[in-house]
């Protein structure tokens, strides 16, 4: 296990690119199991989820091809319906491959994925989803099996706002016989960026990136090319990174428009923000200030960013609270970022954040993907050295994070463990 050495106190300076949107990539490589022509996607980023459902198609019997320019998928060799825990229960995305396959082949059979980190993460939508459109559910041994001679459009209220179950069902639907309309359906980008892939393979949805999803099932589908979108959440990690050293980066590759509810937020704190068409300039502009945050499904402040906002709070003047409103215990940074000197205290969903002036360095535990983050930028703001333990958390899901920030001037060193 590889961990980082961070020396704080360098104030972040030059220009960076994001990489292509994990959260979006995931989907969309799913996605190659509802036809058996080849579907090519640009931008991957390369990080171990990725790697990881690679690894889960493969098992499944799909050929993978990488180059330099893009990862080509092709799902005519599936012979192999079951996703096992080993894979599922490393990461809980890969019950994205359920709806497409039970879409395609009429069956599935998915490891349920357990509770991680940041709480239970229950797929319930996803599976009352399917039930309405036709599909026999069982749960046996810890699997979840799902069986539909073919699935039928249906009416499906989410009585949460679910990203991957809205995804599942939409992919699902794509082959379904007749209209599903999703109602409380996901608005994030990722979202609308997966049904811009399936429209291209021939898919018939209208309304992604709104409560209300409409879909039109075909008889088939067939191979695309898609560039998947940024990553929002590495720019929004980008901007904390520049606001929480006092530094200015511009970064680059982005939509700023994905960031606007972060962007809002760094602003009311005092941080110079400049949005350029696929850029976004933030810059320490005086002393940040204390405010407060609540997480909300897009577009409202993302729950994905909320460890990372509470770094920048740590040090901020004054007072934050911080309200996690998507998951029940997202605050495991809270602990290793008490052992740096900061003053929290959690009281339920809610983190009361006392502004202190200085971080002190100290060896800290990385629990899951953006506690990793946080942990990260509140080393760059100590004084002295952080070392961050158990790094792969990070690896899942940030494409060579620490030499990004080594290229804008970062202390930072990754050793193995
Ligand atoms: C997606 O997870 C993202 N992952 C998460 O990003 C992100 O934090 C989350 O959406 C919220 O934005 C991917 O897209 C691969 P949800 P997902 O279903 O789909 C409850 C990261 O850091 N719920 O939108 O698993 C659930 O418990 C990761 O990149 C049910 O109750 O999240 C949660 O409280 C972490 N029943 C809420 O809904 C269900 O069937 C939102 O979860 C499904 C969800």
């Amino acid at each position: 296990m590889d961990k980082l050495i961070i020396r704080g106190g360098v104030s972040l300076r030059g220009e960076v690119e994001v990489s292509g949107a994990k959260n979006a990539a995931l989907p969309a490589m799913a996605a190659c199991l509802l036809t058996d022509a080849p579907i090519s996607l640009q931008r991957v980023p390369r990080l171990g989820d990725v790697r990881t459902i690679v690894a889960l198609l493969s098992y499944l019997g799909v050929k993978a091809e990488v180059t330099q320019e893009a990862l080509t998928l092709c799902a005519a060799g599936v012979g192999q319906f079951e996703a096992p825990y080993r894979l599922v229960k490393t990461m809980r995305a890969s019950v994205l491959v359920l709806g497409p396959l039970v879409a395609r082949f009429g069956r599935a059979r998915v490891s349920l994925p357990g509770g991680c980190a940041i709480g239970p993460r229950p797929i319930n939508l996803h599976l009352a989803g399917l039930e309405k459109m036709g599909a026999e559910i069982s749960l046996d041994g810890g699997y979840v099996e799902a069986k539909a001679s073919r699935l039928k459009g249906a009416r499906i209220a989410f009585d949460v706002q679910t990203v991957t179950g809205t995804e599942n069902l939409m992919m699902a639907a794509s082959l379904a016989d007749g209209v599903t309309v999703l109602e409380n359906a996901a608005c994030e980008p990722e979202v609308t960026d997966l049904a811009v892939l399936l429209n291209r393979m021939g898919a018939r949805i209208e309304g992604a990136g709104t409560s209300t999803i409409t879909v039109e099932g075909v008889e088939s589908l067939q191979g695309a090319l898609h560039e998947v979108i940024p990553d929002r959440v590495e720019t929004g990690t980008f901007m904390v990174a520049a606001a929480i050293t006092g530094g200015d980066v511009t970064i680059t590759g982005c939509l700023p428009r994905h960031l606007e509810a972060v962007s809002n937020k760094l602003h009311e704190a005092g941080i110079g923000v400049e949005e350029g068409d696929r850029s976004l300039r933030v810059w320490a502009d005086g002393p940040v200030r204390g405010v407060n945050v609540r997480t909300h499904p897009y577009p409202g402040f993302a729950t994905d960013m909320q460890a990372q906002v509470m770094a920048l709070m740590v040090t901020a003047e004054g007072t934050s609270v911080i309200t996690e409103t998507v998951f029940d215990s997202r605050f495991m940074h809270v602990n290793e970022l008490l052992r740096m000197g900061a003053n929290i205290r959690v009281v339920g969903n809610a983190a009361f954040v006392q502004g202190v002036p200085r971080l002190l360095g100290a060896p800290v535990m990385a629990t899951d993907l953006r506690a990793s983050a946080s942990l990260i930028l509140a080393g760059l703001a100590a004084s002295g050295v952080t070392t961050v333990s158990r790094v792969y958390h990070l690896d899942r899901g940030y494409e060579a994070l620490d030499e990004k920030l080594l290229g804008l001037g970062a202390n930072i060193e990754r050793v193995a463990e």
